[in-house]
């Protein structure tokens, strides 16, 4: 048999067997119960870097608040970060934001991968998704859990995180897609890759398509795929003041482009030095937004890690008479109000800064609320 009738009989057999296995195994999601473009594409955004079981709430309770692109175009960017607090990786939600303003401009959302391209936001994995699934279109796409499947189907030899090996898996997914429903073929990859075909320990005694797949004919299926380490997260430390006064505390938003976006929180400080500068901190922060403490404590340290940088942050809790006259000499900041605590689950804020405010004594009348990661 020729090399191309050997592919094409090897797609054709993995299609079979993994199409079958998807209509019985796939977990009833949210998203899968309909085809709307908007929540799909919301549910993408959400799934990428967060798992389906904390996703699932976010996704319900944002959708109940916005629940057309119209509705979300229309929408102040705090309100949805408030949506958002504690899903992490909040520049997905300013790019939502802005990407469903411009569909809402254009009055139609965008069908084909070329045009959703167009939309700010959505890069190749997304349009992919929203057109395959949302609108039957034969468009691939490769996130962490396709390339794995690939690489370990196809016995991929090289590094898959970038450059030429994750092109071959791109040209790989692109060639595979289905002409039949390619959006549940899309899924049943990416299912069969959280499922099944796991990072560490993959269980290929319960594949479907072990007998297909070269990397377990070699025995290479747990060396597989090749992935380059990340870099890691670099070590920083801060100092953040949580300034209060009675019923109110001071709470300063991020600037709209850089770390936590248009967020609310108690103003950090990038600390260089020991942490025996931490109260010395503390009374600069208090200054640069013109408040003058009475009083400091140390609450303790709180560590908090994103994916580039590992903080230590050093928690000071002062006292002032008023939060009255509050200016914002902190190029990070935008904006700096007083915000009681009764109000402060209406202010979109990381997991850091609830961290930070659940590093104060029960009756500061914070309310801890459900964690969150
Ligand atoms: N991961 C991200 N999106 C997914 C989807 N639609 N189905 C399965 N896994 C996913």
């Amino acid at each position: 048999m020729t090399q191309g009738a050997q592919g094409a009989e090897k797609s054709a057999a993995l299609h079979s067997a993994l199409r079958a296995w998807y209509e019985h195994a796939r977990r009833d999601l949210p998203w899968r119960r309909g085809h709307d473009p908007y929540a799909i594409w919301l549910s993408e955004v959400m799934l990428q870097q967060t798992r389906v079981e904390t996703v699932i709430p976010y996704y319900n309770r944002f959708l109940q608040e916005f629940p057309t692109v119209m509705a979300l175009a229309e929408a102040p960017l705090d309100r949805v970060l408030e949506h958002w607090s504690g899903l992490g990786y909040y520049r997905r939600a300013r790019m939502l934001h802005e990407g469903a303003r411009v569909i809402a401009a254009r009055g139609v959302f965008p069908k084909e991968v070329a045009e959703l391209r167009q939309v700010p936001g959505i890069g190749p994995y997304t349009a992919g998704a929203v057109a395959s699934i949302a609108f039957g279109q034969r468009a691939a796409l490769v996130d962490g859990n396709v390339a794995r499947v690939l690489a370990r189907l196809f016995a991929l030899d090289h590094d898959i995180r970038g450059g030429a090996g994750l092109a071959r898996v791109w040209k790989l997914a692109e060639a595979l897609v289905a002409e039949d429903d390619p959006g549940a073929w899309n899924q049943a990859l990416m299912e069969l890759g959280s499922t099944v075909c796991t990072v560490r320990d993959p269980r290929c005694l319960l594949c479907p398509v072990a007998s297909l797949c070269e990397a377990k004919a070699r025995g290479v299926e747990k060396h597989l795929p090749i992935l380059s380490p990340k870099p890691r997260p670099r070590g920083v430390r801060e100092v953040a003041l949580v300034a209060s006064s009675g019923d109110a505390v001071l709470l300063a938003r991020r600037c709209p482009n850089g770390l936590f976006g248009g967020l609310w929180e108690p103003p950090l400080l990038e600390m260089e030095t020991d942490l025996e500068e931490a109260r010395q901190a503390a009374v600069v922060l208090a200054s640069a937004f013109g408040v003058e403490l009475t009083s400091i404590e140390d609450r303790g340290t709180i560590t908090h890690t994103l994916s580039h940088r590992r903080m230590r942050v050093e928690v000071m809790w002062g006292q002032t008479e008023s939060l009255g006259e509050l200016r914002c000499g902190l190029s990070i900041y935008d904006k700096a109000e007083r915000v009681p605590w009764t109000e402060l689950s209406g202010r979109g804020r990381s997991s850091l800064a609830s961290k930070i405010l659940g590093a104060l004594p029960r009756q500061t009348g914070y309310s801890r609320g459900p964690s969150v990661s």
